[in-house]
């Protein structure tokens, strides 16, 4: 009498273990690994915004490249790619909508939910907003746009070429992307100084931006100065050219970005701001882990489409 019902509850209990284990799913984002630890960091491409619709500025990118092959010493047998850039002011209404559509840009309304830090510096006016597009969902400023939608393009084709290749996970976790505007100024000095910073970075880290303002680095030469004076050991003194940066940002003339921070960076997409800001909100978030090179490792030649002199204005403080 009892028998029956027990085995049906037997049968419907082992087919739902049967099934849990089936559909047995991760319990969270899986994270991707840093880098190993206490292995030096490999460049393995160098990419150039090309802006190859420009009479001024065509020229540049190439150049970049062939300098890389002639004078970039350790650099020069990576692959150098110019990557086509954003036309941002001949794109027409349908390659708009377009890059919406992958989650390149948005307008404001579609932005990621920021965290309460964030928040905070908005809401307490320390920053503003300078959105990609107004309320009517129109392009502000072609130049934020083009900036914005060629950078993470770039970045995002790096992720996809190496899918494409089928490189394996693990060995991404390995691979370090160089990542140049067309009027970044690179120099044989430049090359040297980036070889001797990546012996002392983080593993964990993102982003290391080379074209930093000098605001940045102040108040680390500060420091030193005090970690000196009570004569701190100098391996327990915290690196003084490379300063951990959170709650506010420099340019994007030079970045060097780990696979690991290229996945990050995908993650906080769209972009819905003039890029450096978005840059600057991630770090607030704790999405990316980033820091500035100090002194710069590359300048910038300051042509007139680059909009990120407005941030040098706004970027008042010191590596937070
Ligand atoms: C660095 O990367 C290049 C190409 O990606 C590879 O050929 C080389 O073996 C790597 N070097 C080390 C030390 O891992
Ligand atoms: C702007 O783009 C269109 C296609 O989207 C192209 O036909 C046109 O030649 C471009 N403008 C210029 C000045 O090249
Ligand atoms: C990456 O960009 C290059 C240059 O535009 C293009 O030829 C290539 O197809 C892109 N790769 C992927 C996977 O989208
Ligand atoms: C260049 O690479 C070689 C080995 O691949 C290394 O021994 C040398 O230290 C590197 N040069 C610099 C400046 O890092």
């Amino acid at each position: 009498m009892i028998l029956l019902p027990l085995l049906v509850v037997a049968v419907i209990v082992t087919d739902q273990l049967h099934l849990g284990k089936r559909t047995q799913l991760p319990t969270g984002p899986i994270r991707v690994p840093c880098a190993t630890q206490g292995k030096v960091p490999n460049i393995s491409d160098v990419y150039v915004i090309h802006s190859y619709w420009s009479k001024d500025r065509g020229h540049l990118a190439p150049a970049i490249c062939d300098w890389f092959k002639g004078n970039g010493g350790n650099l020069s047998s990576i692959p150098c790619t110019t990557f086509p850039g954003f036309w941002a002011t001949n794109a027409s209404r349908e390659q708009i909508l377009e890059l919406i559509a992958h989650r390149i840009v948005a307008p404001e309304t579609h932005a990621k939910r920021q965290g309460f830090f964030t928040w905070l510096l908005y809401w307490l006016g320390f920053n503003s907003a300078v959105p990609l597009f107004d309320d009517q969902e129109r392009v502000i400023n072609p130049s934020y746009l083009g900036t914005a939608a060629s950078h993470l393009l770039a970045v995002q084709n790096w992720t996809l070429e190496m899918s494409r290749m089928e490189v394996p996970p693990a060995e991404r976790t390995e691979r370090h992307l160089l990542l140049f505007e067309d009027d970044a100024v690179v120099t044989e000095r430049s090359v040297e100084e980036l070889q001797s910073l990546l012996p002392r970075l983080d593993p964990c880290y993102d982003v290391v931006g080379l074209d930093s303002t000098d605001n940045f680095c102040a108040p680390s030469r500060a420091a030193d100065v005090l970690w000196r004076l009570i004569r701190l050991p100098l391996s327990w003194r915290p690196s003084t050219r490379l300063v951990p940066v959170r709650t506010c940002y420099s340019r994007n003339t030079g970045l060097l970005i780990s696979y690991k921070g290229a996945l990050n960076l995908l993650s906080g997409l769209p972009v819905t701001r003039e890029i450096d800001l978005w840059f600057r909100d991630l770090m607030t978030d704790r999405v990316l882990k980033a820091y500035v090179a100090c002194p710069r490792v590359v300048t910038t030649q300051g042509l007139p489409t680059t909009d990120s002199h407005l941030w040098d204005q706004q970027a008042l403080g010191g590596g937070a």
